[in-house]
């Protein structure tokens, strides 16, 4: 057994992060083990999760697993778990006590939990003391040994434990089943360092790891030959990408070598404002296959609550960056995320977080009251602020946000669009759906022969979270 421990976590030295490219095997005997089985993962966290959970699935599917259609009928159920809000906490226990009652109808069936939830010290505890039932349970650092964690547990019959609490390391060569045919993620860097006072991440993911750009080009290059049409490069601050490997190369010569693989779609989550450079703004402006699209999340417009987050940015700071991109893209739209009632948050503050939506009339926003999370700074501050008013002031934003959002898009109508057609629209089975460069949903009317391209769509009507439109036909 081996438990996740918040000290250990939170620590960050000047090691040398390992680069293994050989790490992950299943051996031989293991290569069988789901043989007539099927394998479920429920992913609950962010496109870093959605992605390890393609990798779980490639690694299942290396020992034998099929993948069953619908949870109540797989042998093996996984739970990819997120630790960024009490929300998800709590989904995962309500799923938990599910599980528990299917696993008293069906005892043959195996139980696992994994993800950012794992990493945490109080969570580990809370299922051992409570949920000893459960089969496996493995952190976000040791994916690639799933295999050799199943056999264990299923030799000893009880529980096992696998979470190491380490900084990190980089896993070149763990197999992926991807979700879509025609875009794709790419982790280009692990972990953060950033420690926003109220986050958890840095302690669910380890430290700031920048995969080697060779990996990178090569995996985009494989994509490209493969048929994708979009890679979306992922990192909890890819900004900062490059900075911990010493090679002279950042985010801006990482965007300029994808954009010439000729990929016809580059995107890329999420910006830290404090990293964002001039060089990005000019390859971004300068490279058509960059998509005009950025998440710069704001979090506050108060610069007395940005100073307790830790953001390392202000409220004049921020803005002096929007209006710059805008400047250089003004195409392009810009969503973000926001938190209110952080601890001591006045309604001044808040003021300063309307005014600043107003300002940058967003293309759209996630919004979040605030939560604290076991172990973070921002958990010990002192908070006042009554619930109901943190509910008023996110009513009153999601409002604000939507009145923009509705605005931004209203601007498409009966303009014409290049989509990147994804598959049958989930609202209508005769149309289609897709997302423009900008990242606006798309519903679409057109033959189904265009799944899979990107076509010209003209808007012909538009709603606060998607657009309709129709496929210009050549
Ligand atoms: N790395 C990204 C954020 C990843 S988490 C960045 O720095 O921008 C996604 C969003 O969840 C954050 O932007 C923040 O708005 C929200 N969030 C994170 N921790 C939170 C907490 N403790 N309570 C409420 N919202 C939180
Ligand atoms: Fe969390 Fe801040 Fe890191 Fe984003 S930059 S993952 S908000 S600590
Ligand atoms: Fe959640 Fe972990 Fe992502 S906490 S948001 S799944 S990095």
């Amino acid at each position: 057994m081996l438990k996740p421990n918040l000290k250990e976590a939170q620590k960050r030295t000047r090691a040398e992060v390992l680069v293994k490219t050989s790490e992950y095997i299943v051996k031989e005997n293991l290569k069988e083990l789901g043989k007539g089985k099927t394998y479920f993962v429920k992913t609950y966290g962010c496109q870093m999760n959605e992605h390890d959970t393609e990798n779980i699935k490639a690694i299942l599917e290396d020992m034998s697993f099929t993948e069953a259609s619908v949870m109540e009928e797989a042998d093996l159920i996984l739970l990819n778990t997120c630790a960024i809000r009490e929300n998800a906490h709590n989904k995962v226990f309500g799923m938990i006590g599910r599980m528990k009652h299917m696993k008293e109808e069906r005892p043959d069936i195996m139980v696992g939990i994994c993800g950012c939830m794992a990493q945490e010290e109080v969570v580990v505890d809370e299922i051992l003391k409570k949920h000893a039932w459960i089969d496996i349970v493995f952190g976000t650092h040791n994916i690639y040994n799933l295999p050799n964690i199943l056999k264990e547990a299923i030799d000893k019959h009880s529980i096992e434990v696998e979470v190491p609490s380490i900084e990190g390391e980089i896993i070149e060569n763990i197999p992926v089943k991807r979700d879509s045919k025609y875009k794709a993620w790419v982790n280009i860097m692990y972990g953060c360092d950033k420690f926003c006072t109220y986050c958890i991440v840095p302690y669910t993911r380890g430290k700031q790891r920048s995969r080697h750009p060779e990996f990178i080009i090569q995996e985009v290059e494989n994509l490209v030959a493969d048929g994708y049409q979009e890679v979306t490069l992922l990192g909890q601050n890819v900004n900062a990408y490059g900075k911990d490997l010493n090679l002279n190369y950042n985010m801006a010569n990482l965007l300029e070598d994808v954009a010439k693989t000729g990929i016809a779609r580059v995107r890329f989550v999420t910006s830290h404002p404090w990293d964002f450079t001039d060089h990005m703004i000019e390859i971004i402006a300068k490279y058509p296959n960059i998509m005009p699209y950025i998440h710069l999340p704001l979090q506050s417009g108060s610069s007395r609550i940005l100073k307790l987050m830790g953001r390392r940015y202000t409220k004049e700071s921020y803005l002096e960056l929007f209006h710059k991109l805008k400047e250089a893209l003004p195409y392009s739209s810009i969503t973000t995320d926001i938190i209110v009632g952080f601890p001591g948050e006045t309604e001044e503050d808040f003021k300063e977080t309307l005014d600043v939506v107003r300002t940058c009339e967003y293309d759209s926003a996630f919004t979040f009251i605030f939560s604290p999370r076991e172990g973070t700074p921002a958990s010990r501050m002192k908070d006042d602020t009554p619930i109901e008013e943190k509910e008023r002031r996110l009513q009153e934003l999601n409002q604000l946000v939507n009145e923009y959002a509705k605005k931004a898009n209203d601007a498409y109508l009966n303009r014409v669009v290049p989509v990147l057609i994804e598959g049958i629209s989930e609202k209508d089975e005769h149309k289609l759906m897709g997302y423009t460069d900008t990242m606006k949903l798309v519903n679409v009317k057109g033959s189904k022969d265009n799944i899979g391209k990107i076509v010209d769509v003209k808007i012909t009507d538009v709603k606060t979270w998607s657009m309709d439109g129709e496929i210009m036909e050549k």
